[in-house]
């Protein structure tokens, strides 16, 4: 789909996340051909830079994040060229006159505010102000999207004092992942699953978002945020919210936003003996969460694991449990549906049986994977045995099945003006006000999470979790074995 020329203005430039994410992201747009004539990048932060010190930031940062296509220099030298920078003081005067003198007239305004989120409302406020935001400008800000319902509300309430909720695009970077916007092609292009896709013939449905680092050098965000706001309200959220959601009449931003905001508010409260926190521990000094997060006393969990009710009538009577942290066995996020058994068996009983399950794996090795029952070949009379359809992406699809970055995707949709990948504010509250009774339960009870050993899939209790419904975690794989 065409783009339109635009200018993008990032606030925060010369941030971590700027330099890591959104500018390698529009590079690699640019390299593939996919940047319209005459767009541009406005770098905006209160650095007393000029353009070309911008520039040569800029290359610095993608030489080390996007080495490989940084490294052909035409295109590098090209790309740098519509890039330009201005000195803003968000919070004061200088900077905006001559933002405004700089926005062009006849293309798309995006604004990306790459900021700490108690600058939304100010930065809104100046470009309004200033006369830099029109009607159509598109804003977009970054997680955390507050840190409880409460907060969410004034960010929200801050950005919609001017723009309009059309105008704003949250981003849950999730969203922009391929295999995540992958699991409303299965559900909705196929006509094979939505018929088995409620509790009538799935048992239960397992989310697992495993990552092996720890917190090295960003304890001191994660240590306020823990793996529940971290992870949970948004990304897991995000991802139960697509397997779980009624089919959206139309792919339209509204309609796939209003049924996922209808999964959040079917949620019921989570009860605490239904929730397995823990916080990885290893001996003293060796790297435990503790270390990272600079406070010997941490009580944040950096593993949550939670079994999850729906009350609808699609889901009641299957439980989704979900399941993230820090420095467990290997990096893994994948989404296990697994089928209740056949009403009646006619074979004799098979030792280890599973039974159906479809797995979507996210991320890495990204593909699907379907477990199916069949007769174990040779003699020895009808016993079966289990083995799996396995259609790893790469394999399938080739070339094509390389991922982009969800932050490249995420921004052309920006400028699309397409808001489907993005949060709408209700859906944040909804999962504010599903998140905060159960972070607030912690806080009342003072009970300090779980340890378990870096490397491990998590403390014992997410185990004992699964073992006290007659069902268990699939195994977390290390990218080594996959
Ligand atoms: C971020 C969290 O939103 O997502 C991080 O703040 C986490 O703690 C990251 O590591 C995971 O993203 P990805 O794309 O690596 O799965």
């Amino acid at each position: 789909i065409p783009v339109d020329p635009f200018d993008l203005v990032i606030f925060g430039a010369t941030g971590d996340l700027a330099r890591r994410k959104i500018l390698p992201g529009l590079f690699h747009r640019f390299t593939v051909g996919q940047m319209p004539e005459g767009a541009r990048i406005v770098g905006a932060a209160r650095s007393e830079l000029d353009a070309d010190s911008f520039r040569k930031m800029i290359r610095d940062s993608l030489l080390e994040f996007a080495p490989k296509l940084a490294q052909e220099s035409a295109a590098l030298e090209q790309f740098l060229a519509m890039v330009h920078y201005m000195r803003v003081d968000a919070a004061g005067d200088a900077g905006w006159s001559g933002l405004k003198d700089l926005m062009r007239d006849d293309v798309v305004r995006a604004f990306y505010l790459s900021v700490s989120p108690s600058l939304f409302g100010t930065i809104g406020g100046k470009l309004h102000d200033h006369g830099i935001a029109t009607a159509e400008s598109r804003i977009v800000v970054e997680k955390p999207f507050g840190h409880d319902l409460e907060t969410a509300q004034v960010l929200n309430a801050d950005l919609r004092a001017n723009f309009d909720e059309s105008q704003i695009y949250r981003i849950d970077h999730y969203l922009g992942k391929e295999t995540v916007q992958n699991l409303m092609a299965l559900r909705f292009a196929n006509a094979l699953w939505e018929p088995l896709w409620n509790s009538t013939h799935i048992d239960h449905v397992q989310i697992t978002v495993s990552e092996s680092l720890g917190v090295e050098g960003r304890g001191e965000y994660y240590d306020k945020s823990g793996a529940m706001r971290d992870m949970v309200q948004n990304h897991l959220m995000q991802l139960l919210c697509l397997t779980a959601m009624e089919p959206p009449s139309r792919f339209d931003p509204n309609a796939v936003r209003d049924e996922k905001v209808k999964v959040i508010e079917a949620l019921e409260p989570v009860v605490q003996k239904d929730i397995a926190r823990g916080q990885y521990r290893a001996a003293q000094g060796e790297g435990s969460y503790c270390d990272h997060a600079g406070d010997p006393d941490s009580r944040t969990e950096s593993f949550v694991a939670m079994k999850v009710k729906i009350a609808n009538w699609r889901w009641a009577g299957t439980p989704f449990y979900l399941r993230t942290g820090k420095k467990l066995r290997g990096r893994s996020s994948e989404i296990a549906v697994i089928f209740r058994d056949p009403p009646h068996m006619i074979f004799p009983a098979m030792e280890g049986h599973k039974g159906n399950a479809l797995i979507i794996r996210l991320q890495p090795d990204e593909g699907i994977t379907l477990r199916n029952t069949i007769k174990d070949p040779g003699p020895g009379g009808m016993r079966l045995a289990e083995v799996s359809l396995d259609m790893t992406f790469a394999d399938a699809l080739g070339e094509q099945a390389t991922p982009q970055d969800a932050y490249e995707r995420l921004i052309m949709d920006v400028i699309r003006g397409d808001q489907t990948l993005f949060m709408r504010g209700d859906e944040v509250e909804a999962a504010w006000a599903w998140a905060d009774p159960i972070i607030h339960g912690w806080e009342e009870t003072r009970q300090p999470p779980y340890p378990y050993d870096p490397g491990s899939s998590g403390p014992e209790e997410a185990l004992m979790l699964m073992h006290r419904d007659g069902r268990r975690w699939r195994e977390i794989t290390r990218k080594d074995e996959t």
